[in-house]
């Protein structure tokens, strides 16, 4: 048996209900899983509200770190007793124990802790296939500027190191002068305070009117159209969260106008769908981890019976870098 927080049906944070529920023996490709501590995401909101519908009852979570109790037939990358950590469909890393498929869980090295392992497989990815992988045409070089949207977040904050580790100048946008400060003290070249300036006018100041080669845009709904116009011709909007709302729908012909944009709406499970490439982005990470190059920032812990809370929290915006969940 294990703990589980589950969800009856799409709602507030009151639908986070603690279950108890059974766990099997793993299935061919599958691993069983003792979690030491758990990742807390916005994509865990969206699939609570229904943003991203999942069939009913449904398990929330998508990011965890534990030791391995059990593999099924033909997993040869983990054994019993193996630290591990994995950001992973399908939801479901709220609990201490569960099967599930071993396809994107990694051997966790011995220099990361549980907790840094819960709190940064998901984040950590993302900002590792944004800034690497999901480039304007012709690539990012060193000095280049990039806008970086919620960069004092559990994303943001990994972003602001990595791209500062890249040579990168990046501009991050934060809804307080004290988030702004946490951003700025974590590698970004320049922050906006998004609630108080108009980020478009203080990028084009920086940039000395040229603006920006890429836009990593997770709010969606309320920086869209701003963001556009951050882009020098030629530039790539990559809009990857709706933590305001997703983005309405647009005529391409804007784009256009606007310079010959580049848009893509990115996802970390197109970039994590094999073994490999999920392995081979993993060991990025962790060398940027255990390379000092980016620290982990926990931030928040919440036991998981306060998992009501902790979703209050981060769409409140009270959170900065990461949060997990104790068990
Ligand atoms: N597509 C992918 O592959 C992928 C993967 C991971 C995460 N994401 C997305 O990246 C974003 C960051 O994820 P995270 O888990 O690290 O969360 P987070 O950045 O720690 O939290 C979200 C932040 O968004 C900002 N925000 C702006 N408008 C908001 C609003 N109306 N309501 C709530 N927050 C608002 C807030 O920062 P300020 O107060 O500073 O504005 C808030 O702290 C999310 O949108 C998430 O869905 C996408």
């Amino acid at each position: 048996m294990s703990r589980a927080i589950q969800i009856a049906k799409n709602g507030g944070p009151e639908e986070l209900q603690l279950v108890d529920v059974s766990v099997g023996e793993p299935g061919p490709g599958e691993i069983r899983i003792r979690h030491k501590a758990v990742g807390l995401n916005f994509i865990d909101v969206y699939h609570r509200t229904g943003l991203y519908p999942l069939p009913m009852p449904a398990r929330i979570g998508m990011e965890a770190s534990g030791v391995v109790e059990a593999v099924g037939p033909g997993v040869t990358h983990l054994k019993a007793g193996d630290r591990a950590a994995y950001a992973s469909q399908p939801p479901g890393s709220y609990c201490d124990l569960r099967v599930m498929p071993a396809k994107t869980v990694c051997k966790l090295p011995d220099a990361i802790d549980f907790e840094t392992g819960a709190a940064m497989m998901l984040k950590g990815l993302t900002a590792q296939y944004l800034l690497k992988k999901t480039q304007p045409q012709g690539g990012l070089k060193e000095g280049d500027f990039v806008l970086f949207h919620a960069a004092a977040g559990g994303v943001g904050l990994i972003a602001c190191q990595w791209a500062k580790a890249m040579g990168l100048q990046l501009i991050g946008t934060a809804g307080s002068d004290a988030k702004c400060a946490l951003a700025k003290d974590n590698g970004a070249a320049h922050v906006v305070n998004y609630a108080k300036e108009d980020f478009l006018a203080r990028v084009k100041e920086i940039t000395g009117g040229k603006g920006v080669k890429v836009v990593y845009d997770s709010v969606g709904k309320d920086t869209w159209d701003k963001s556009l116009d951050c882009l020098q011709p030629f530039g790539l909007m990559a809009t990857f969260g709706n933590s305001s709302g997703p983005v309405p729908p647009f005529a391409p012909g804007i784009l256009g106008v606007k310079g010959s944009l580049y848009v893509t709406r990115a996802t970390l499970f197109s970039h994590i769908a094999t073994r490999e490439s999920t392995q081979a982005m993993a060991d990025d990470l962790f060398e940027a981890v255990t390379s000092g190059k980016v620290k982990i920032h926990i931030e928040q812990r919440y036991p998981l019976e306060q998992v009501q809370q902790a979703h209050r929290d981060l769409e409140a915006r009270k959170t900065t870098g990461s949060t997990v969940l104790t068990l």
